[in-house]
């Protein structure tokens, strides 16, 4: 079993674990830092379930090996909120009954937080559009459009007022 020592910042903390080369960084993530709030859907790259944010940017742990991120930061569903409090995108999704099972939810999530940095979306279309990565199978889509939709106009609204 070939195995190498992994260090990266994890959700804002530095962390260390030995492990087996040949895992990708979602396994490693749900099995040796026990972070089981990424999910494993399908497992090659499509449904967008294990999304994290690889120095800030949204990747498939899926499809990335864990030694891939030596040295670099991962933030996990778990890493949304320091303090237990719900963030603003899990308080949206709550309030919009943006999610069902939940099973897409922590990647869809991760998506919306690193999307919303930076987009401003013209139209839901573009924002569907934006979303479109990530799979749901239960929602329909319409709460989770409605909770980003509505995130995307409280800010615009703060930096009118601003
Ligand atoms: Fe990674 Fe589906 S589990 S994209
Ligand atoms: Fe069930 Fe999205 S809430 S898959």
């Amino acid at each position: 079993m070939n195995t190498r020592e992994l260090s990266l910042v994890l959700n804002g903390v530095p962390a260390r674990a030995v492990v087996e080369t040949r895992k990708t960084l979602a396994d490693v993530l749900r099995e040796d830092f026990g972070l089981v709030g990424t999910k494993l859907g399908c497992e090659h790259g499509v449904c967008g379930a294990c999304t994290v944010l690889v120095d800030g940017a949204a990747v498939r742990s899926c499809l990335l090996f864990a030694v891939q991120v030596e040295g670099l930061s991962v933030d996990t569903v778990e890493g949304l909120s320091a303090t237990g409090e719900l963030s603003e995108v899990q308080e949206a999704f709550r309030r919009h009954h943006a999610l069902q099972c939940g099973f897409c939810t922590p990647g869809l999530l991760m998506s919306v937080t690193e999307y919303l940095r930076d987009a401003d979306p013209a139209d839901d279309d573009e924002l569907r559009d934006a979303l479109s990565g990530n799979v749901c199978r239960c929602t329909g889509y319409q709460g989770i459009v409605d909770a980003v939709r509505q995130l995307v106009d409280d800010r615009r609204s703060a930096d009118a007022d601003g």
